[in-house]
């Protein structure tokens, strides 16, 4: 055994692996395509600061950060977000709106490894910058979906759970907890995994003794919210402020646009609205979801939001924006659970089979000029038995085996072997390249 192992949270791929990974970012790549996104690309490594600044407390503390030769404080980019909104930003005046583009690409996060976390993982992310209303939003749902719909995943493995970081907001404005709403939605973030008395603790640390009674209650209230109507009945119950009421009804039209496009793709199987979901990334500013796998024994294979002042902080204009990302290492094993990883069998189409050195160079000769016509062309690099070469030939998943031997090259011809019934025919050398193509389309 080597001591220079890989890192902790680092992955090898072996070819197989690599063959599984493939196939994540082709049906990715697909959809993305489908749904009419552009793939573009950032750095992988950033200046320290644009994380500390943009990416909040959380993703903080687990950067891949160092000083570079130059004295420069840098760190590998734990999500892509904050580079899209700069990227965006600096070309905002020529760039076609809406803009919706895409990535796949490796991100580095420095935490602690448990069950789908590793320190570096590649992300899907699809973004849409320009649009303020909601159709964004279900152009994107619909986008996380139907991605996971390519994968053969159905309604009864996965759903969206749906939530309003500005419903929220309003929500604490109208029972009077306006002042301390973000620290309030950093517990919500956590409420499923906080245990009873650490909840009555933050909550008293937030808003005192006095409030947070009404402050529990009124948590518990709302994560009771499972729909548009829950929505109207929480509302009306509370004597609302005219501007506030104003706000909410226009909330509650958003609300009713995004869920009615769901509905009209027949998508809404798949959509929850759960007030639970916060997100801890410091940018969001309105609709946020996660993807969960229905069982949920899986962590989010994907999660986003709204970021409305992202774009302006990096800089350029004001600019709305919104997207998700999601992960390949909880995909990977929602879909092995599932039995939807395929099997990745490895094949080639022709293998010449070559009978001394006496013949190896005109093979070698018509190796190279198959391959350049676009076939997968393998052979041994060692005098072996014609038999050895033809089992090696069937292991390798060839569709044909060329056999060169002295009495084909007597007359200049190599005869064609289908591995598949083993039925032979020879061909003349120079005939050759087009015979296999008019066999393998
Ligand atoms: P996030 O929720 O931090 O959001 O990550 C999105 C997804 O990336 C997660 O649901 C998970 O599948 C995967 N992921 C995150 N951390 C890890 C990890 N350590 N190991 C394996 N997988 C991981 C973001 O990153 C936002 N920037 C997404 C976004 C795009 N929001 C707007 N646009």
């Amino acid at each position: 055994m080597s001591d220079f192992k890989s890192l902790p949270g680092f992955r090898e791929f072996y070819p197989e692996a690599l063959a599984q990974r493939r196939f994540l970012f082709q049906v990715w790549r697909q959809v993305a395509v489908r749904f009419g996104f552009r793939e573009f690309d950032g750095p992988v490594l950033e200046s320290l600061e644009l994380f500390k600044a943009k990416s909040g407390d959380e993703i903080e503390g687990q950067l891949f950060s160092f000083e570079d030769k130059g004295g420069r404080e840098v760190s590998l980019r734990p999500e892509l977000t904050p580079t899209l909104a700069r990227m965006v930003g600096a070309q905002a005046n020529s760039l076609k709106k809406p803009i919706k583009w895409f990535n796949i690409g490796d991100n580095f996060r420095y935490e602690r490894m448990q069950k789908g976390r590793l320190r570096c993982f590649t992300q899907l992310n699809a973004d849409i910058l320009g649009e303020a209303g909601p159709a964004a939003e279900v152009e994107l749902i619909s986008l996380l979906i139907q991605t996971l719909q390519g994968f053969g995943l159905g309604p009864d493995d996965f759903y969206i759970r749906l939530s309003d970081r500005n419903l929220w907001m309003l929500f604490l404005k109208s029972r009077g907890f306006e002042d301390a709403a973000p620290r309030i939605l950093e517990v919500v973030d956590k409420w499923e995994r906080m245990p009873e008395e650490a909840k009555a603790k933050r909550l008293i640390e937030i808003v005192g003794e006095d409030g947070s009674t009404a402050l529990r209650k009124a948590i518990d209230g709302f994560l009771e919210t499972k729909s548009v109507e829950d929505v109207l009945s929480t509302f009306a119950s509370a004597s609302v402020k005219s501007d506030l009421k104003v706000q909410i009804d226009a909330r509650i039209q958003d609300w009713e646009y995004l869920t009615s496009g769901l509905e009209a793709m027949g998508l809404s199987q798949f959509a929850e609205m759960d007030m639970s979901i916060v997100r801890g990334l410091a940018y969001y500013t309105g609709f946020v979801f996660e993807a969960f796998d229905r069982a949920k024994v899986n962590r989010a294979i994907a999660g986003g939001g709204r970021y409305d002042s992202l774009v302006k902080k990096m800089g350029g204009p004001d600019m709305p924006a919104v997207g998700f990302g999601m992960g390949d290492v909880v995909l990977a094993d929602v879909l092995a659970e599932r039995g939807l990883q395929p099997k990745f069998v490895s094949t080639i189409d022709i293998f010449a089979v070559i009978g001394s050195d006496v013949e190896r160079p005109i093979a070698l000769s018509d190796i190279n000029l198959l391959r350049q016509g676009g076939f997968s062309v393998d052979y041994s690099f060692k005098s072996q038995a014609f038999g050895k070469q033809l089992k090696v030939a069937s292991s390798s998943g060839a569709r044909f085996a060329l056999i060169y031997g002295s009495d084909e090259l007597e007359k200049d011809e190599v005869t064609i072997r289908d591995l598949a019934n083993r039925n032979e025919e020879t061909a003349s050398r120079s005939r050759l390249l087009s015979l296999l193509r008019e066999k393998l389309g």
